[in-house]
């Protein structure tokens, strides 16, 4: 009985840590993923298109968060000519990220 109440808590700790661990991994890769996509605009262009290698990205880092994300969705409405993403959806904030790391040099 007390083997079986330590090995629980172990179990679901551990079932509830891989899910966590494979989102993290998976947000940079769909946020880079997005950054070189055509796909967000009708233009045929991606973010990496005028922002190669984070390319006037640099500054960004003096904006709060919702101002960057401003500016993600502005670029896709305006230089894209596509839909904004959905505040709080999974894609912004992949974008969101990726072009934090960007910014921050660390891609
Ligand atoms: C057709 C070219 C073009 C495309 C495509 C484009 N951008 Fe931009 N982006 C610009 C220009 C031009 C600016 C304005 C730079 C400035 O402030 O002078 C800008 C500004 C930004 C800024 C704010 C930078 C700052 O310092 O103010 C962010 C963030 C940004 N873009 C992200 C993106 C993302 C993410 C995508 C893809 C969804 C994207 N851009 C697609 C041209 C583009």
């Amino acid at each position: 009985m007390l083997k079986r109440m330590l090995f629980l808590p172990l179990l679901s700790g551990i079932l509830t840590a891989i899910p966590v661990w494979g989102l993290e991994e998976n947000r940079g890769e769909l946020g880079q993923r997005l950054f070189e996509s055509t796909a967000l605009g009708a233009t045929g262009k991606s973010c990496a298109s005028c922002h190669p290698g984070g390319k006037g990205l640099q500054e960004t880092g003096s904006y709060d968060d919702g101002q960057l994300r401003e500016m993600i969705n502005f670029c896709i409405r305006d230089a894209l000519k596509g839909k904004p993403l959905t505040t709080g959806s999974q894609e912004l904030e992949a974008l969101y990220a990726y072009v934090r790391s960007l910014a921050a040099g660390r891609k």
